[in-house]
């Protein structure tokens, strides 16, 4: 499979980054996008060479190898409902839907129609920690005994994007369980979390959100993990994790050193701290649908980390550890 006709729904952020790992990309020869907005849209063309679509079914219905879902969240189920019924292979960021039930059926209408579907979640790609779950397999840390967690945003959300994001964990913490899971091997069974709001921004009190949360998360073979979440870190975008086991601790996302006492982060962001995991995430994506390679992150997995993510919201509602519905 070579000279892809790959379409994009979405080039807000990600979607426009996703475009030019597209264009950079060797099997791709053509690229068709759809966003409703014209500015957005006419930026990027005037930097790659793409086609522009006149409907989002303009896109479906052309020749189009593969489709990536890169919209507003509230769209995604819609979009990967008619790349399902259409046989497209598709590419959907997180998440495949804003409601877990929503996102069960959806799973379940995937896996059923046989669809190629890989949903966005980056970490899994990153070298990082791809090197760290190869020491885990081979056995390096022995027995995992612990894992610590720390995510922070450089800033919080506008309020607008709270009002719809579906909460901290949902919206934030969702990659922490998706890391957490693929690293260990283990699923999450319980959750207890806490949180407040700290940050004095706007739009959390309104959305009923929290702002800075502890969670810890036991998973199924004994592994206990905590998880500290911020919507702003004055270090910067901040992604840590640590797992300790009987032979060994090995840490990722700490670039530099604790000098005087202050922790140094990339700057940038999410798009400079994960820029080469968006692109391996996309080239994974081609390769799976080819036949090249494994489905970087499947909708089974997306299911699992939301379900987490839905524990955590309830245990932050009602005070106490929740056991992890994977039954609906
Ligand atoms: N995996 C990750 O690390 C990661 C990072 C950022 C965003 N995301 C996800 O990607 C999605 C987009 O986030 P973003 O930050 O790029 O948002 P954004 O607001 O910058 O871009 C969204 C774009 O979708 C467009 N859009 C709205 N409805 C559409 C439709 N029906 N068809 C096509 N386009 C439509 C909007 O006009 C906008 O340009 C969200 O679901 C978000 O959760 C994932």
């Amino acid at each position: 499979m070579t000279g892809l006709h790959v379409g994009v729904l979405g080039v807000g952020r990600i979607g426009s980054f996703h475009t030019r790992t597209l264009a950079d990309h060797g099997l791709v020869d053509r690229i068709t996008i759809w966003d409703p907005q014209d500015q957005t849209v006419a930026a990027l063309r005037e930097q790659l060479p793409i086609e522009v679509a006149e409907s989002p079914d303009d896109v479906l219905v052309g020749s189009v190898d593969a489709v990536l879902i890169c919209s507003s969240s509230a769209t995604h189920a819609g979009l990967l409902r008619e790349t399902i019924a259409r046989g497209v292979p598709t590419f959907c960021e997180k998440p495949l839907a804003t409601s877990l039930p929503e996102t069960r059926v959806l799973a379940a209408v995937a896996e059923a129609a046989g669809a190629l579907v890989t949903v966005g979640f980056q970490r899994r790609s990153d070298p990082q920690y791809r090197a760290l779950k190869e020491q885990v397999e081979r056995g390096e840390l022995g027995t995992l005994y612990l894992a610590r967690l720390v995510i922070g945003d450089e800033a919080p959300p506008p309020a607008d994007y709270l009002a719809t994001s579906g909460g901290l964990f949902v919206d934030q913490s969702v990659h922490d369980f998706d890391i957490l899971r693929y690293l260990t091997g283990q699923d999450i069974v319980e959750v207890y979390a806490t949180g407040t709001r700290l940050t004095g921004a706007p739009g959390f009190a309104e959305s009923d959100d929290t702002d800075t949360a502890v969670t810890m998360l036991k998973l199924s073979d004994g592994t206990f993990a905590s998880l500290t979440s911020s919507r702003h870190s004055a270090a910067g975008y901040d992604v840590r994790l640590e797992l300790a086991g009987s032979k060994g601790v090995r840490a990722v996302g700490l670039t530099e050193s604790r000098a005087n006492g202050e922790v140094h982060t990339p700057s940038g962001g999410f798009l400079t701290r994960f820029a080469g995991a968006y692109r391996a995430e996309i080239a994974g994506f081609l390769d799976y649908i080819r036949g090249a390679g494994p489905n970087p992150c499947s909708v089974g997995d997306a299911v699992a980390a939301l379900e987490v993510a839905m524990a955590a919201t309830e245990s932050l509602r009602t005070g106490s550890a929740v056991r992890v519905d994977t039954d609906g």
